[in-house]
């Protein structure tokens, strides 16, 4: 048995490292033999910033699996992602995402399936149901603000965190999580953060999910059905005089009556909440927890630590905000030149979800980047590092909201912006997370003028920032003053 058990070792090892149709591409020599070179990045948090700084070393192919390759390049992401791309999504999503054969829509990997399920999903992110959303949205963010002015320092990116679940659950399942009010963490968030470790490290190998039940992450991911299960059916059972996210989703809309059965409700309360709740409040505001007990550390805030740290570009927002009338609006805030560049910066140096979403090449294979890539070769490209790449972003690195405006340095390639990713499964609700971040923010700086608390180390910020999925970064405190 242990001779037979070797002997397969060994073959696949000589097969994946020397004899693999993607052998001519470069990259680590442990990548190209297993998936847990991954793993184990992923379990530093580290998967994005080890991706870009491989590309530098490697060139833009770069093999990170035993049949995988990461792609920096701008005509790829048409290819792999766009509306006409032949890819289909990887097992990637067959991992932990899902259950059994029970998917959310983004886990969904089957075409046809995926369009009904967007359908569905694209009625709660027309225009006209985000401006339904607005008053909702209204109401949480000036119950935020006066909350801020009873303090003088603050941990923003909590802060940001709370009022993000609260309005996500409240706009999902009609009930906030009070998570502002109370000032705790609910178990919902907490299994959530937890569940989004595992599918960072998890997903790398997506068989693994079949021994899940074994781990103790199973008991999390059973928890966290029951509790959404709980959401799902109180709010059932109410009913909502206000159409929400689940209004569409429960089939509540009359004339095009949904059909998702309990299991696919409950998964896709799971994206509604970390889609609407997670990246949003990792754009506006950084949250981390300690491996343990879970508990929400100090955090920070994406958008605001780069205001924070350039003073002039925050006084900059402050003035176009007050230059509009008092009560915000998405039509206007939408028209808002530097508040729109200011938070695609944002989003482009720290992109919520930083490394390559997963596709498959078709089975007759494709030419990417020069290149041509075997049939069912694993592929993608990584936000994190094509945002960050000087051939699209003169001074990658650097905070320069102007760049949007044609007013900052050259390049400035909107093609390689993709925080939303782009396509037929690219961010359903990029809308309404960007009318989430114009309010937030506008109404952050009108009323606040916003400095780092003394000790916080401003220049180790960045590189703690790990990824987990989606960025979880350090904790941050922030002093803050009436607007002078
Ligand atoms: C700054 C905030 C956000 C960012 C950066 C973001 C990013 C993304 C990305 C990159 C994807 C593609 C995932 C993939 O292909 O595997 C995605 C999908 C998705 N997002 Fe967001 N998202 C944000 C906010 C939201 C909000 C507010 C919602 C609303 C509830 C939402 C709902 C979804 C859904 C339902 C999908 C799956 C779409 C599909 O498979 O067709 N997201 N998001």
């Amino acid at each position: 048995m242990l001779g037979f058990v070797g002997q397969r070792s060994s073959s696949i090892f000589l097969y994946r490292g020397f004899c693999h149709p993607l052998r001519s591409f470069p990259g680590p020599f442990l990548a190209r033999i297993s998936k847990f070179w991954t793993c184990q990045i992923h379990i530093g948090g580290e998967y994005h910033r080890e991706v870009r700084k491989l590309h530098e070393e490697y060139g833009d192919i770069l093999r990170v699996g035993p049949n995988e390759l990461d792609i920096n390049d701008v005509e790829a992401i048409k290819l792999l992602y766009g509306i006409s791309s032949k890819c289909i999504k990887g097992p990637w999503y067959d991992g932990p995402a899902s259950a059994g054969d029970t998917r959310s829509i983004q886990s969904t990997r089957d075409h046809v399936t995926h369009r009904w399920r967007r359908g569905i999903w694209a009625q709660s992110n027309s225009v006209a149901a985000i401006n339904e959303f607005q008053p909702l949205l209204l109401e949480h963010i000036d119950e935020f603000v006066k909350m801020m002015s009873v303090s003088k320092e603050i941990d923003i990116g909590q802060s940001f965190t709370f009022l993000s679940f609260d309005i996500m659950g409240d706009l999902a399942f009609g009930e906030s999580f009070d998570m502002l009010k109370t000032g705790k963490s609910h178990r919902f968030m907490t299994i959530l953060h937890r569940f989004m470790k595992m599918l960072s490290i998890l997903s790398a190998v997506p068989w693994i999910t079949s021994l899940i039940d074994l781990l103790p992450a199973g008991g999390d991911i059973k928890e966290f059905e029951n509790i959404a299960r709980d959401c799902i059916n109180r709010r059932r059972a109410k009913g909502s005089s206000r159409k929400d996210i689940f209004y569409y989703l429960l089939g509540e809309d009359k004339e095009t009556g949904s059909r998702l059965n309990e299991l696919e409700l409950v998964m896709d309360s799971r994206t509604a909440i970390v889609g609407g709740s997670d990246t949003t409040s990792i754009a506006l505001g950084y949250v981390t927890y300690d491996n343990d007990t879970f508990q929400l550390l100090t955090p920070f805030s994406c958008l605001f630590y780069y205001l924070i740290l350039h003073q002039d570009k925050y006084k900059k927002l402050q003035a176009e905000v007050l230059q509009h009338p008092e009560s915000p609006d998405n039509s206007w805030l939408g028209s808002l030149p530097y508040l729109n560049a200011v938070i695609q910066e944002g989003l482009r140096l720290m992109p919520p979800v930083p490394q390559g979403l997963q596709r498959v090449v078709p089975p007759g294979g494709m030419q990417i980047a020069g290149k041509w890539i075997p049939g069912k070769t694993l592929v993608s490209v990584s936000p994190f590092t094509v945002q960050r790449d000087p051939r699209n972003f003169a001074q990658p690195d650097t905070f320069i909201p102007e760049r949007w405006l044609g007013e900052g340095p050259e390049p400035c390639n909107k093609d390689a912006w993709i925080p939303f990713s782009i396509g037929n499964y690219g961010c359903i609700g990029k809308q309404l997370a960007l009318s989430e971040l114009r309010h937030i923010t506008s109404a952050v700086v009108r009323n606040y003028d916003l400095h780092f608390a003394p000790g916080f180390n401003v220049e180790g910020f960045e590189m703690s920032v790990k990824n987990d999925f989606t960025m979880t970064p350090p904790s941050v405190q922030v002093v803050l003053s009436p607007r002078s």
